[in-house]
């Protein structure tokens, strides 16, 4: 018997390559995605847990990129759908390249709903079908330093939510999984690593990775990754958001590592 077919974006490292190898041991195939070269080493990585897995190199900021992830999957139904591509932009807004940050709002909110859409009514027609997305708790706090970037996450925290109410009854669980500060190369790529928050110890990718894929085989809502981001969470709900945008600044201000270093 085929066995259920698993897309991952943004495969290639981190929380999505951690999701792809749970996905992979756990009786998937795959259809992985990232931007870079190193999806290809990813893939046989997979191929190596016994998934039959395609990849494809994609900027999935883009609509011909998420048409070209679709096309890879030839038709074949999709089971689980984790959209967990994404990436950071530290540094002040006035002093970011607009297209960096254009490029982040086009990965982390319009590919990725562009790629939900499309597999999302494939999966209602079928009455059947996972979504995962990889959110934050970023979503929670106005980011300071990191402005675009937590908006872009609290979008997709508030939309995992809507589109799983709009899916209610349809056989589609929507699941948004919500971590915290990972050690991943996402700091690297967005220029913290001179913040306090680029410099501090950080959640495993495989456990948060783990939680988050439980969490979508459960049908659940949304989950946080660890106790320390859940209570984070709970407090940043009651908190006022000029008071959050204050905190946020002592962990992501451009030099704030270096000073807590001394
Ligand atoms: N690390 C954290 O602290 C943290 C916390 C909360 C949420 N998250 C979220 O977790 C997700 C995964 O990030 P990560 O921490 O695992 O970082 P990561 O190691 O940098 O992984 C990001 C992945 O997304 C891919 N990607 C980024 N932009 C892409 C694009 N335009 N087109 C195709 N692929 C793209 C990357 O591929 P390439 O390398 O090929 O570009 C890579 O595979 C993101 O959505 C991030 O916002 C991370």
């Amino acid at each position: 018997m085929a066995k259920p077919l698993a897309i991952v974006t943004g495969a290639s490292s981190g929380i999505g390559y951690e999701l792809a190898k749970i996905c992979a041991q756990e009786g998937f195939d795959l259809l992985v995605a990232a931007d870079m070269p190193e999806i290809a080493s990813a893939a046989e990585t997979f191929r190596n847990l016994g998934a039959a897995v395609d990849h494809i190199q994609t900027d999935l900021a883009t609509t011909e990129g998420v048409d070209q992830l679709y096309a890879a999957a030839r038709g074949r139904p999709v089971d689980a759908l984790l959209a967990n591509a994404g990436h950071g932009l530290g540094k002040g807004f006035l002093d970011q390249d607009f297209d960096d940050a254009r490029h982040v709002v086009d990965t982390n909110i319009t590919g990725t709903i562009y790629l939900a859409q499309k597999v999302g009514r494939d999966m209602r027609a079928r009455r059947r079908g996972r979504i995962l997305f990889t959110g934050s708790i970023a979503g929670f706090m106005p980011g300071t330093y990191q402005a675009v970037y937590n908006g872009t996450k609290a979008f997709i925290d508030s939309f995992s939510f809507a589109l799983r109410a709009e899916l209610k009854d349809t056989g589609v669980t929507v699941t948004c999984l919500m971590p915290g500060a990972t050690e991943t190369d996402f700091f690297e790529r967005a220029d913290l690593m001179d913040t306090k928050i680029g410099q501090s110890k950080k959640d495993d990718p495989a456990d948060v990775a783990r939680v988050g894929f439980d969490a979508m085989m459960r049908g659940d809502g949304d989950v946080v990754a660890g106790w320390k981001n859940k209570l984070q969470s709970a407090i940043a709900n009651v908190t006022p958001a000029a008071v959050l945008a204050e905190q946020h600044r002592k962990m992501t201000e451009p030099g704030s590592g270096v000073k807590a270093a001394k």
